[in-house]
């Protein structure tokens, strides 16, 4: 594995790969990595001949008061991973070689990014937009590979790549979740112990409203209040959101259907935890 921190070194090694006929996987992160980026990486390497893997902890998507000073890093062990999961080239850009103090130029993928995550975090989602747009000039045409884990960005990302014709696939992959069924995440190391007890309400609530809708309900309000009763049960537990939306316009709906997704974002302790799960499919989602 070769670990690269200048971008043009990154454009013109992957354009030299591709005149050989190599295609290229794509998998951006922000590092302290976890099974669920190595499902990724793994799957990119499935997929392709290269694997790209990104680390970068991108200052434009956190608000101001947000963990970007704490944000958790391990460079060794991330790049243990990196290398074990299948990664060729690591990215790992050197300060000051992303973006300038006075980047001008940003990415607003406007309405998808309005609403659930972007309620309560209004930069969020231009900061990621604008640096998922930089990540894919810097790789060219390839494979690229999201969570559904972060459903929102995921269809952000793909709307982006749909409206200004980048030459790259976007691929969704299953959520990773730990044996308490809550979503991996690399803020989950700000939880102890009894607030990761608290925390595996939420996949227990998904996975209960699911049976629900595969029992006969179709009233989304009706889903949504049981969703919410059982969040408030519990005093850890504070609720952002918990919205019933069309999966790819992320509108609400009112009756439930195959495209429904349940997005829910709770505050729990010191950490904002988001989960997600197909109405219909429950945690088993593809
Ligand atoms: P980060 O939170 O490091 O996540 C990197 C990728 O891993 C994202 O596509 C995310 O959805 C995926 N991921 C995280 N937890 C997962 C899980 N439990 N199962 C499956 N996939 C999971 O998302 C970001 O970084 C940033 O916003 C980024 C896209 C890199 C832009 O800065």
């Amino acid at each position: 594995m070769e670990i690269v921190t200048e971008s043009i070194l990154l454009q013109n090694s992957l354009d030299e790969e591709r005149a050989k006929g190599k295609t290229v996987g794509l998998v951006p992160t922000m590092g302290y990595l976890h099974e669920g980026h190595v499902s990724l990486i793994e799957r990119a390497d499935a997929e392709n001949d290269l694997v790209v893997t990104t680390i970068f902890v991108n200052p434009l998507q956190f608000g101001p008061g947000e963990d970007l000073s704490t944000y958790p890093r391990d460079a060794e062990r991330d790049s243990s991973l990196c290398l074990d999961a299948g990664t060729n080239i690591l990215f790992r850009p050197a300060e000051g070689e992303m973006f300038c103090d006075d980047v001008l130029t940003s990415v607003n993928v406007s309405q998808l990014s309005s609403g659930l995550e972007g309620l309560s975090r209004p930069t969020h989602f231009s900061g990621v937009a604008t640096v998922v747009s930089k990540l894919f000039n810097l790789s060219g045409p390839c494979r690229a590979y999201f969570g559904e884990k972060d459903w929102q960005q995921l269809q952000i990302i793909k709307r982006m790549v749909a409206d200004l014709s980048y030459k790259v696939q976007v691929i969704g992959c299953p959520i990773i979740r730990g044996v308490d069924q809550v979503a991996l995440s690399s803020r989950n190391i700000y939880l102890n112990d009894e607030e990761r007890k608290a925390a595996s309400i939420i996949p227990r609530v998904l996975r209960e409203a699911s049976e629900k809708i595969n029992a006969g309900e179709a009233k989304a309000e009706i889903v949504k209040e049981t969703i919410l009763d059982a969040l408030n049960m519990s005093p850890q537990l504070s609720v952002d959101y918990v919205e019933l939306v069309n999966g790819c316009s992320l509108e609400k709906i009112s009756t439930i259907d195959d495209q429904t997704r349940i997005l829910i974002a709770v505050r729990i302790g010191p950490a904002r935890l988001i989960d997600n799960i197909n109405a219909r499919l429950g945690l088993s989602s593809p």
